[in-house]
């Protein structure tokens, strides 16, 4: 019998191959995420979702540059009263684990969301502390270890599910915050969000986006997020996605190598289509059999070892 030498056990989920949808691109209806598993994807997260709809910010919201996406969507969303009829009908229809985005602006707003999407049937929660372009929530959050472990602390004692923390790059000390959100009771940690960024338009002399900042995203971001992932992965004994710029299978093998043992893919797969889950899996396990590595778990920080 061979075994598939890229399943994992992440925090308690069982994934047949670790590479997972970032939150926020195509992650909102059931049907959506379907396409995404279709295409490889061992797990799936939602956009983030909150205790309230909101409608997000005016066009443009995304603007496309030579090294990836500046978006500032301004966290569209129905509110979680809504959107559990969504994580149902997703939960019933999908084949690997789904794991549902919450923001919230409050310690117990966070909890509230949580404790829903998991009734729902959420596999998992991530919580967004990071989204860096909206006021009192976000990155807002998640500079602040002290607010951050009371929200962590709150959702651990609403939620009987893995708790995901998904850090924000744009900290002077990533590990401080993820020290934090670990003593509170997190699970396993996403490592990173968006970069602050902005974008402007030479024509009109103005900024482009509506909300004028933004995040930056896809291959710009790479090599900051590989760092923030190896400082985590020197101090703190959690499971980390590694999450930010990764295009193909070398990229997702630098992640799993820094510690990472699971990865993220948002703006390149915005990009190429959902089959960059199977490409990427496919070059992954091609790279094990040709270094005589049996599983992606032997190669998960092991560029630590000198
Ligand atoms: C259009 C867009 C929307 C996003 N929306 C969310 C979101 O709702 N929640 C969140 O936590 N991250 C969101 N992100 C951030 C991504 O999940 C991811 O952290 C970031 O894009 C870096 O990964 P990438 O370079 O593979 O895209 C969004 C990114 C983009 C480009």
């Amino acid at each position: 019998m061979t075994t598939n030498p890229l399943k994992i056990n992440f925090a308690g989920l069982k994934l047949k191959n670790p590479t997972v949808l970032a939150s926020g691109i195509l992650g909102y209806s059931a049907e959506s995420l379907m396409s995404i598993v279709e295409g490889g994807a061992g797990a799936v997260i939602t956009k983030s979702i909150g205790a309230e709809p909101r409608a997000g910010y005016a066009n443009p919201t995304v603007v496309q540059t030579k090294c990836g996406l500046v978006n500032a969507m301004g966290l569209p969303n129905p509110g979680i009263d809504a959107y559990v009829q969504e994580i149902r009908r997703a939960k019933s229809a999908l084949s690997v684990p789904l794991i549902v985005s919450v923001y919230g602006y409050s310690a117990e707003e966070y909890a509230a969301t949580a404790r829903k999407a998991a009734e729902a049937g959420a596999d998992a929660v991530e919580l967004n502390v990071s989204c860096p372009h909206v006021k009192e929530t976000g990155s807002e959050i998640g500079q602040n270890p002290a607010v951050l472990s009371e929200v962590v602390r709150k959702v651990k004692a609403a939620v009987h599910k893995p708790v995901i923390v998904k850090l924000s790059p744009n900290v002077t000390d990533i590990v401080e915050v993820a020290q934090a959100a670990v003593k509170a009771g997190a699970d396993a940690l996403t490592a990173v969000n968006t970069v602050k960024a902005m974008a402007i338009d030479a024509e009109t002399a103005l900024p482009i986006l509506s909300n004028k900042h933004g995040g930056l995203s896809g291959p710009a971001i790479k090599p900051i997020a590989l760092r923030c992932v190896y400082d985590i992965c020197e101090r703190v004994k959690a499971p980390v996605m590694g999450c930010g710029g990764i295009t193909n299978w070398r990229d997702a093998v630098e992640f799993y190598l820094a510690g990472a043992s699971a990865v993220q893919i948002g703006t390149a797969m915005a990009l190429n289509g959902s089959s960059i889950f199977t490409t990427i899996n496919r070059g992954v396990e091609t790279y094990l059999k040709k270094k005589k590595f049996r599983s992606v778990t032997e190669i998960v920080g092991l560029s630590h070892r000198s």
